[in-house]
């Protein structure tokens, strides 16, 4: 996987593509992310990357020229990207897209700013994604979440399978169940006894339970999907 991210504000992304679990997909070259300031592809004197709305009302509007000079640029070999741009009122991220977006070879995320970006810009997207019903200064923070969703899908990059399968929202969308390490007792709270029972068969019907049980109290939404799809066994209905 490939991932090519444009934006006014390259510096945001260091951290997050040197640490943790991301950065070692990378510097192990189990991925590839480049970020590439669109200032880099202007050509006037300034440098400028954005303008007065035409029509007139507040604020900027990213130019198109650089951004359609980046993708031509960085496109001219290889697979073609599948692009996205970050958008407030874009098509809401959850975990299916994430998944949809792991099997794709290469990806372009375009971060949007200020007021919005050039409407000429779309003919070169594919998808405009939001991460949620906030308006946020830019697209940086959405395309970090994006790829740390979409990138963690990828296989190797999560060094233990169970993790992703436990994880929530795995499970056919199911919340996880508690965790808990030692000590087996910190301040008077207890871990379940069944945790410690080194029974697998009860630790795993608890575990399910757990998390059928949290999904039905936090988002009872999911509960009633599965059941429409007839996605729950007998016993989980019970
Ligand atoms: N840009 C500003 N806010 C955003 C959001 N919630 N999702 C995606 N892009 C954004």
């Amino acid at each position: 996987m490939r991932i090519d991210v444009l934006t006014v504000l390259p510096g945001l992304f260091d951290c997050f593509l040197k640490e943790g679990v991301i950065g070692k997909a990378i510097s192990s070259g189990k991925v590839e992310v480049k970020v590439h300031n669109i200032r880099d592809f202007t050509t006037d004197k300034h440098r400028v990357v954005d303008d007065v709305p035409y029509g007139g009302g507040p604020g900027m509007v990213l130019k198109p020229e650089p951004i359609f000079r980046a993708y031509d640029e960085l496109t001219k070999e290889g697979e073609k990207p599948y692009v996205l741009l970050t958008e407030p009122w874009g098509e809401k991220f959850n975990q299916e897209m994430a998944v949809e977006l792991s099997k794709k070879p290469r990806l372009m995320i375009i971060c949007g700013r200020y007021e919005g970006v050039d409407e000429r810009v779309k003919s070169l997207v594919d998808r405009e994604v939001s991460i949620g019903d906030y308006v946020l200064t830019g697209g940086e923070l959405p395309a970090m979440v994006i790829m740390d969703a979409v990138l963690r899908l990828i296989p190797g990059v999560l060094g233990n399978l169970e993790s992703l399968r436990a994880d929530s929202f795995s499970d056919r969308g199911l919340l996880g169940y508690p965790n808990y390490t030692r000590p087996a007792e910190f301040r008077g709270m207890k871990v379940p006894e069944v945790l410690l029972s080194g029974h697998h068969k009860k630790i795993e019907s608890w575990r399910k339970e757990q998390s059928l049980r949290k999904t039905l109290e936090r988002r009872p939404e999911i509960i009633e999907n599965l059941k429409r799809k007839g996605l729950l066994t007998k016993e989980e209905l019970e």
